[in-house]
């Protein structure tokens, strides 16, 4: 299986990166092929007037010199991708959000995306601030995403940070991400059902 990790916090050493590193820990166990990025790295184009009808003419001249064709290569290369960010205002945090938009870059004419029949999960962190919906949002923003490209929903994992007024992730956080790191280098989804 090839995996390409999307890494989209600020912070190299916080929550989001504690994360990440248990589900890589659990990528490792079979023989997977793990590339990581950090999205921060890439120059990415805001989207522009009339940006859908460029990119089902595959026209991205509007966008310059930015490292889209770069990301693009990566993803179609990858078995499964995996963004990973911190919830910021119920969304991804802008730098993911603006190369989810770029997404549309891969849409054809008759609405099929490249990235079709790839699997996306999504490792998130978040206030644990029931009253702001933790990852809920974000979550089914990405589910209903990956439905529209035609790729494969493996799920989602997610830990609090630490707060005054919340308690913060817990060992059983970490043990999740790790089993669900096992179970997408086996093709599985989040439940365990062998989807690619
Ligand atoms: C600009 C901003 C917006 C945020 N919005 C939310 C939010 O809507 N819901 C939430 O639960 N947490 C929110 N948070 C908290 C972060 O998601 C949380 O602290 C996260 O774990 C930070 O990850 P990091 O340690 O990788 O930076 C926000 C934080 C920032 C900086």
């Amino acid at each position: 299986m090839k995996v390409l990790i999307v890494y989209g916090s600020p912070d190299g050493k916080g929550n989001s990166r504690r994360l990440a590193d248990a589900l890589q820990e659990g990528l490792k166990t079979e023989n997977t092929e793990v590339e990581e990025i950090d999205i921060h790295d890439y120059k990415v184009s805001f989207v522009w007037s009339n940006y859908f009808g460029d990119a089902l003419q595959n026209n991205f001249e509007k966008a310059g010199d930015d490292d889209m064709p770069k990301l693009k290569d990566k993803m179609f290369a990858a078995d499964i991708l995996i963004l990973v960010s911190p919830v910021y205002w119920y969304q991804l945090g802008g730098r993911m959000k603006t190369f989810v938009d770029r997404w549309a870059d891969t849409i054809n004419t008759d609405f099929s995306s490249d990235l079709m029949g790839k699997g996306l999960a999504l490792v998130t962190t978040h206030s644990g601030l029931n009253i702001m919906n933790s990852s809920n949002y974000l979550q089914l923003a990405m589910e209903a995403t990956a439905r529209f490209m035609g790729m494969v929903w493996m799920g989602a994992v997610d830990a609090p940070t630490s707060l005054p007024i919340s308690s913060g992730p817990i060992d059983a956080h970490y043990q999740i991400a790790k089993n669900f790191g096992e179970k997408l280098a086996r093709g599985e989804n989040l439940i365990g059902q062998k989807v690619l």
